[in-house]
Order: C-alpha cells, then structure tokens, then sequence
C-alpha cells in the first residue's frame, strides 16, 4: 500500500501545520490546520502512545491487545516549545513534534541520541469503499539498524529488508517465508548503537510492516482502516522493550499447571478408546515421560463441539479417570464451527440466542468446516463468551478433561477464497460493532478467551489449560499456543526453532511447534533431533496428521526411542528450572526463550544469529538442523559456558565447533549457575520430591540464580504460599560461597539439597554452613563433588 510513496503521493494527505495544543495530565492533543488531531499519551517515562484522527473525532478508545493490568506512571512530564516544535519530556525520553506537520523525532533522554524519528509521519488514504482511511506511517531507519520480532513469522530473526502482512490465516504446510500465516502480532523491537526500542501499532485491521525492504532506509507500516494507532516503547535495553510490551499486553493470568510443561501426545486423531490406551500404555511400559494426551476431531459425534462418539468413546468420563489414574491429563480439541443441525443441542442454543454471526445484509455466515456447513459464534460479544464458558461445564467439570485445544479459529473456512469469512460479516466487538475487517485479527482470540473462561470456571481450584492456534497480541494472557500445520522437514525444524524465539520475543512466551512436522513423515533422525529442540521449547508436544505413519517416540526403532527418552527425561529433570522461568515470564514478563540478540545486544555478533537461544537465564542451547552431522558449528555468546555433557569450559564470543552425536545435542550451562533439578518421573506428581539437586557452576565472580516453586497446581501461591530462592554465588580462587535469600510461605516437601558441583578448581577441605564448620562425613560428600546439607541454610562456603 505505501508501494512507490516517492512516485505516488497524489493518494496521501498529510497533516498540515498545529494550530492548538491542549495538555489533559498525560494526555497531549495536537491539532492542526486541516482537521488532525494527534494525542500523545505519556503511560510511562519510556512508553508514549500515538493517536491520530483525521476528522477530528476519535472512535471510542477500546482494545482487546491492552489490559487493564498494565502499569502505568512516570516520574517526570514536560512540555516546552521552540520555534519549531513542541517537545516533550520524560524522565527517558524527549519527543519532538513538528508544528509544521506533526512529524515526531525521539531521543534519548541521557545522552539526547536519536532513537527513531517520522520520515513522511502520518499520512493516509481516504477509503471510499469503507470509509475511513488507509492509514500510515513512515520512519527513517537509523544507520545499521535492525528488527525483530512480529510473532510467528516463519523467517530468519532479523526481519530487516522484508515486508510482512498481518492477517491470521489458516496455513496449512506453510513453509520458510510464507506470509501471512496464523498470527497477527504488530509488534516489533528495533536496535541501532546498542540501543533498542519497540512499536506496537494497536490496530486490528490487515496491517502490513516494511523494514527497509521497499526503500532501503525507511521502515513502514500501515493498515487498511481503524487508527494510526501505535505506541512507542523505549529500552535502551531490548529485554526492557520485550518486558514492557508484555506488561501492556498482559501477562499470563495464572501459571500453567506444573504437569502442562511436561511432555504431551497428540495425533489426529488418536481413536477409538482402545487405542488411547495402548498409546498411554506404552508410554509407561518403555518408561518415556508423558503428562497429557489428546483427542483430535474424531472423538466427537460428526465433528460436533461438546458431544462423544458413542461408538469410539462409550463412556469418557470413565476413559478420561483411567487415564488419570496413570498420570495423563485428557486434552480434547473444540473448533469454532457449531453444525447446522437443528438437531444438535449447541447449534439450536446458538441460533435461537442470536449468538452466530450474520452477513452484512442478515443472512447467518455460512461456512464448511470439519462437520461440515457450520455457523460460528460470534466471540466478540461478551454474552456470547460467557456462554461458550459455559458450555465447558460438562467436559471439564463432570468428565474430567484437563485442558482444551481450540484451533481453525483465525476462522478458517474450507473451499472459499481467502479461507475465512467474507470482510462485511458483523461483529459485536465489544459493544463498538463492526465488520469482519476489522474482527478477523482477533476472533481467534476472542474464542480462546472465552474457551479460557470456561476452564477456569470449570477447573477451579486447579488452574486451566488452553492451546489455541490463532492469536493477536495480548492472548498470552489467557492461552498457550503451538504454530500450526508444518511439515516434516529438516527446515521445519528451523522454521520451528525461529518461531519459538520469535514468539517469546513478541510477548508470547508459551509457545511450542508440532514436533516431528504436522504433514508428511519425519524420518528418525529427524524426530529426535526436533524433540531435542522441543524439550526446550516452553509448550513440548508431538503432533501430527497421521496420514503418513506413526509419530510416537517409538515408531522409530529402539535407538531412537532411546534419544528420545533420554531428552524427554531432562526436560522432565529440568521442570523446576523451567517452571522458574515461567514465573518470571508470568510475573515480570521476562520471556522464557530470548534469541541471542535479546540475550546480549551490545555484541554485534548475535544480530543475525538465528539457531542459539537462551532458555530461561542460564542455559544456551542450538538444536542441530541437519541429516547426518557429527556436531556443528555454533556461537557462544560472551561470558564463560560450561558444556552440558563434559562440563568442558568454552569461552563465548566466538564461533566454535561443537560435537553432538544423535544422542546428544549442543547444550551450555552459563558459569555461576545455580540449575534446579527434579527427579525423572513419569508425569508430574509421580514422585515426592524428597531432595532438590542444585548443580553449581563454578565461577570466579558473582552470579544469581532462582528457584521458583509452589504447589504445582491451585491458587495458593497467589496468597504468598510460594517458595522462591535467590541464590547468590561467589566464587575465588579457593572459596565458593552461596547465600540463599528465601521468600514465600509455601514449604517445599524436601528437606535437603544435593549439590553437584561442577568445575570446582580446588579440593574441598572445609565446609561452612551459617559460621558453623560441618565436618565433611556430615554432608555425605560422595566424591569430592556431591554434597548434601540442609535446604534451610543462609551462608554456604566451601573452602579449598
Ligand atoms: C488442523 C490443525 C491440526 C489438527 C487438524 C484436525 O489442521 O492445525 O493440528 O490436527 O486440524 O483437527
């Protein structure tokens, strides 16, 4: 749309010079000759939202992206003028508005470098077909300057020199490069001289972003109706750009359950009951952990949400509590398209409510979809979530299922142009009706909204779990996500790796791929090198269409099965290092994933590194994407890692080769890390947890670490009954001291702590635990590196 701008600006119109400022507190307005209106919203010191009207009037201020939890404040507000502008300024920021045409520049309040600044600015197209404007916006890309994030974009991370559509698409075998695919994130962080900030443009609207790929030092996007309607998000530190747009989007709700980042099953369609069981069965006779299961489409009565085959599953609730009995969460699919069927209980609840959407002129929207023609809820009305909620009743609280996987709801519709409803269809959307070209980005959304209302009605006092395949920015808050129909291709498992860091970046850190590719077959190999990566990615499940074979961990042959024990067992190892991250994800927004560039800016190194990522704090992991390899050459970002598997020490800030036979995979532990890990179990709950291993890293210098805990499930911890402990290492030439910090009134059901300690540069002679020598027989040092002493102590020294 912003296509030839140099050649074609008879379509634009600009804003023209201010003729009025107003300041409301932290509302700024600005308007000029011609009728523009811009409002700066100061939210914070480093967060200013933009908003543009062209007729003077603004539409009613509403957003499903925004939530009400967002902080808000800022410690310093000024605005001043000179000839030229008016400029406002924050405690982090300075922003420049042009009197002559409203075209911002931003600096940094410090050190007064330029961060991001308008080249054309607002500018627009009136749209005679809708009515309103195509809307846009133009920036001048700094020297060197690079983007990232946007979602689920299946592309290297540096989104430089690219252009991008957001509209939520059923994709199914989407490859490297398409575009648009399942989600609509517009949101973007941009880095130039070490310094990061980030653009979220809240506008619902098919929207597209160019970086630098039209015209080589602008960067642009637009949409093709609603708000010029962005806000501009300063770090100068990328992982505070990342954290502050999931505080304005929302955090999740609740931590997941711990057993929901455990390892979960699922095909298409695992059926009948007999077959469920031979799958968990065998999970527990080869001894591969597994939480969950899942039942596809085929469990319903002809693909109708909220029914049983009665043939395949004659009695699920009694299928659903022997599965429990074993450890396995049920989770059961619900599409968006309830059956024409007048029949079907739902349809005619729907329809004589006036729940499902309606064409411009009043027919219902009418689509095929698995069952067939269906109508679909219209989840932009709120009365109609709550009813949706309430139809969850009987499938979680009186069969028991444990979450609730919602997909085709970006809403896919088979056979058509464009696979999803016509743009005049009618929405609610909250009470501010509009058409589908404006709800598209967000039913999807809307739906796992609605879907999470219902779990968590219907589970509490457990908490719920959802899946859902759509999503615009801000369903983090209420749903897990995994990327939709891939392929079984050594690319995949790259386009997989991408997307997971790309999603985390972009606010959504619950995210996972369909491990071993959703079409087509992998080959062994391949799958177990996908579940290496999948352990580490924050949703770990398989999937697949079944069309072309068997995708269990078994399928393979032994040695196989074998890999992909060993990793599923780490993960399980790992949970209560992962369930820590989760929290601060789910606390502070901190994302669970962070690509190298997000890890350490400031090393130029990592702005095109696409395969290491960081999982949680202080793990480096890099998932090998080829047949046939060896090892492979990979980059250890600054700092000393210790090799996973040798505890070999690699001095980071350079490319090194990196052995990792199929069993094995590059794994690096930062130094000074303080690891939790778990006993392997079956599922989670398996096992009381009698004793929390620690493995210590060794460093000469400082390092925190954390470990985050409550009672797996429930809602205690919201009521301080949490565990959190702070470790803080310390390490000289001859001594290593840990002092632990902890909080919360939740008490752990183990009374000791294993520590395993790694790269130790001395022999232990004497051990200290709060001023008090232990001797060493005391602490069970098995070896010179094991120790065992007291969960509850303060001040550890361990002196050479
Ligand atoms: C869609 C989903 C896939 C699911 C299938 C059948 O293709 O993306 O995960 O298995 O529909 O329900």
């Amino acid at each position: 749309m912003i296509l030839n701008t140099e050649l074609e600006y008879k379509g634009n119109l600009f804003p023209s010079k201010i003729i009025k400022y107003e300041k409301n507190l932290n509302v700024l307005s600005f308007t000029t000759a011609n009728g523009v209106v811009l409002e700066v919203t100061v939210r914070r010191d480093s967060i200013l939202r933009f908003r543009f009207t062209t007729t003077g009037i603004f539409e009613n201020d509403f957003s499903y992206a925004i939530t009400k939890y967002a902080s808000r404040g800022y410690n310093h507000l000024e605005v001043t003028e000179d000839d030229k502008n008016y400029i406002i300024t924050t405690s982090k920021l300075i922003c420049n508005i042009s009197k002559l045409d409203l075209r911002t520049s931003i600096f940094d309040a410090k050190d007064k470098t330029l961060i991001c600044e308008d080249e054309l600015g607002f500018h627009w197209e009136e749209s005679y077909e809708h009515g309103g404007d195509v809307v846009k916006m133009s920036k001048t890309a700094q020297a060197g300057e690079s983007y990232f994030g946007l979602g689920d974009k299946p592309v290297d991370n540096n989104l430089k020199g690219k252009r991008f559509e957001n509209w939520v698409t059923d994709s199914y075998a989407y490859g490297r490069d398409t575009d648009p695919i399942y989600k609509a994130i517009p949101f973007y962080t941009a880095l130039h001289n070490k310094k990061s900030y980030g653009i979220f443009f809240d506008n619902t609207f098919r929207s597209f972003f160019d970086f630098c790929s039209e015209r080589r030092n602008i960067t642009s996007f637009w949409a093709h109706g609603g708000e010029m309607n962005y806000y501009f998000i300063y770090g100068p530190d990328m992982s505070d750009v990342v954290v502050n747009y999931t505080d304005l989007t929302g955090k999740p709700h609740e931590m997941p359950a711990l057993w929901t980042l455990g390892y979960h099953q699922c095909k298409w369609s695992y059926y009948p009951e007999s077959n469920v069981k031979e799958i968990t069965s065998k999970f527990r006779e080869l001894e591969i952990p597994c939480d969950a299961i899942y039942l596809d489409i085929d469990y319903m009565e002809g693909f109708r949400c909220f029914t049983w085959s009665k043939e395949y599953f004659p009695d699920p609730k009694r299928m659903v509590k022997e599965l429990a009995d074993d450890g396995f969460k049920t989770i059961v699919i619900i599409d968006p398209g309830i059956k024409i069927d007048m029949d079907y209980s739902v349809f005619k609840e729907g329809l004589d409510k006036d729940y499902f959407c309606k064409r411009a002129d009043g027919p219902y929207m009418k689509g095929k979809v698995w069952p067939g023609e269906c109508y679909f809820p219209d989840f932009t009305n709120p009365e109609v979530r709550e009813w949706w909620s309430n139809l969850f009743k009987e499938l979680v609280e009186d069969i028991g299922v444990k979450g609730v996987w919602n997909d085709m709801n970006e809403p896919a519709v088979m056979d058509v142009p464009g696979k999803t409803f016509p743009n005049d269809v009618r929405h609610d959307y909250d009470g501010n009706q509009c058409s589908h070209r404006k709800a598209h980005n967000i039913y999807g959304m809307q739906m796992a909204r609605a879907t999470y209302q219902g779990l968590k009605k219907f589970s509490y006092p457990k908490r719920p779990f959802v899946i859902t395949r759509a999503a615009y920015s801000g369903t983090q808050r209420y749903t897990s996500s995994w990327t939709g129909d891939n392929i079984a291709t050594w690319d995949h498992l790259t386009i997989a790796n991408l997307q997971a860091q790309r999603m985390c970046m972009s606010g959504f850190s619950f995210i996972g791929s369909d491990i071993g590719g959703f079409a087509e077959q992998p080959n062994g190999e391949l799958y177990a090198r996908w579940i290496q990566l999948g352990i580490f990615h924050p949703f770990c499940r398989t999937h697949s269409s079944g069309d072309h074979g068997d995708q269990e961990p078994w399928a393979f042959g032994k040695t196989i099965t074998d890999v992909v024990r060993k990793f599923i067992e780490i993960r399980y190892q790992l949970l209560p290092y992962l369930y820590t991250a989760f929290w601060r994800y789910a606390e502070d927004g901190v994302p669970i994933l962070k690509s190298l560039v997000l890890y350490d800016q400031e090393d130029t190194q990592t702005h095109y590194r696409n395969d290491e990522f960081i999982f949680g704090e202080k793990i480096l992991a890099c998932p090998v994407t080829g047949p046939n390899q060896k090892g492979r050459r990979m980059y250890i970002p600054r700092g000393q890692w210790y090799n996973y598997w040798t505890d070999e020490v690699v001095i980071g800030g350079q490319e090194v080769w990196v052995d990792a036979d199929l069993d094995s995979m590059p794994i690096f532990v930062k130094e000074g890390a303080i690891i939790p890990k778990y006993p392997i179990q079956q599922y989670v709950g398996e096992k009381t947890i009698n004793e929390l291993l620690l493995d210590v890293y060794y460093a000469e210098g400082k390092e925190e670490s954390m470990v985050y805990e409550d009672a797996t499930d429930g809602y205690d911890y919201i009521k301080g009954r949490y565990s959190l402990r702070n470790f803080k290492l310390s390490g000289k030439k001859k001594e290593l001291i840990i002092q632990q910090h902890k909080s919360g009134k939740f008490v752990t059901t183990y009374k000791t702590f294993k520590l395993n300690l790694h790269g130790l540069p001395f022999k232990i002679s004497k051990v200290e635990v709060d001023n008090v020598e232990i001797p060493l027989k005391d602490l069970k040092l098995k070896g010179d590196d094991t120790l065992v002493l007291t969960k509850e102590f303060n001040e550890l020294h361990i002196i050479g």
